[in-house]
């Protein structure tokens, strides 16, 4: 890491590219995020979404271009000190244990970014301040009274309720949140787009969402990719009304 911290800009991508073999599945994309953006990643199947966000997290390294997160180049910073920074994910798959409760499963990831050393043999509730903070970022998504159930008899919006969950549990600066809604019915949608506008302002989230009217809803830019390349960025309302976006999009030019 190097260059000095700036609170000015959260996340600035610089031309960044990946390629796997002959394909380009990030090419060239530029764009940057202040403290407390919120902006949607649009775009057809394919177009190179998550990749994006796993050349961000730093799951996979850049073929091209450079990254830097709170003013510091982390183009070739592991995935760990990224996060360390203030960098969070959540799945397009959902990646939550089954069959412990949703308790456990902030506990778990609330144990995970701690600095504590983890003994296999100490029960997970002997650590009280784990225990407060896990309570925390349960309640925080409305989740709270659900503690004790296991999460595989939670209904498919309180379990992406609960991956927003894990997320925060690190105190994240910027959320990345792979298409949150996805399956979702419409009541279940409204109840993430609720918890979504609720979180605390100053964490910039960037959010894949394949939904316009919750892309619209949280956020106030968005970006649009095609073929691994941004066709189109700006203010959602500019964005909704370009007509290349309205026609690879919205499909405006099928008949
Ligand atoms: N690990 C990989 N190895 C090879 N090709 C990959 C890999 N990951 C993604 N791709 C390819 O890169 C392109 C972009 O995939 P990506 O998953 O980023 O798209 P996406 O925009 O998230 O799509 P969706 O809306 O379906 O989730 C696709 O053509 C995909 O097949
Ligand atoms: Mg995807």
């Amino acid at each position: 890491m190097s260059g000095p911290p700036t609170n000015t800009i959260a996340l600035e991508l610089t031309n960044i590219g990946k390629a796997f073999g002959g394909l380009l599945a990030v090419d060239g994309v530029s764009l940057a995020m202040r403290p407390g953006e919120r902006r949607a990643i649009l775009g057809p199947n394919g177009a190179g979404k998550t990749t994006l966000f796993s050349l961000i997290s730093g799951e996979q390294p850049v073929t091209s271009g450079r990254i830097h997160l709170f003013g510091h180049d982390v183009t070739r910073t592991s995935a760990h000190r990224r996060a360390a920074l203030g960098l969070a994910r959540t799945y397009q798959i959902t990646n939550l244990f089954p069959r412990l409760t949703a308790l456990d499963n902030c506990l778990l990831a609330v144990q995970a970014l701690s600095r504590t050393k983890f003994h296999l043999h100490r029960p997970l509730t002997g650590y009280a301040g784990h225990f407060v903070r896990a309570r925390a970022v349960l309640d925080s998504v409305g989740l709270a009274v659900k503690e004790g159930e296991q999460v595989r008899n939670l209904s498919h919006g309180e379990q992406r309720q609960l991956e927003i969950a894990l997320a925060l549990a690190g105190s994240p600066r910027l959320l990345l949140l792979d298409e949150p809604t996805a399956g979702l019915s419409p009541a279940e949608s409204q109840l993430m787009v609720g918890l979504l506008q609720r979180l605390d302002p100053a964490i910039s989230i960037l959010i894949i969402e394949h939904d316009m009217d919750v892309a619209f809803e949280v956020t106030d830019r968005i970006t649009v990719l095609h073929y691994g390349r941004v066709v189109a960025d700006g203010l959602a309302a500019d964005v909704k009304t370009n007509p290349l976006v309205q026609e690879i999009y919205l499909g405006a030019a099928e008949p």
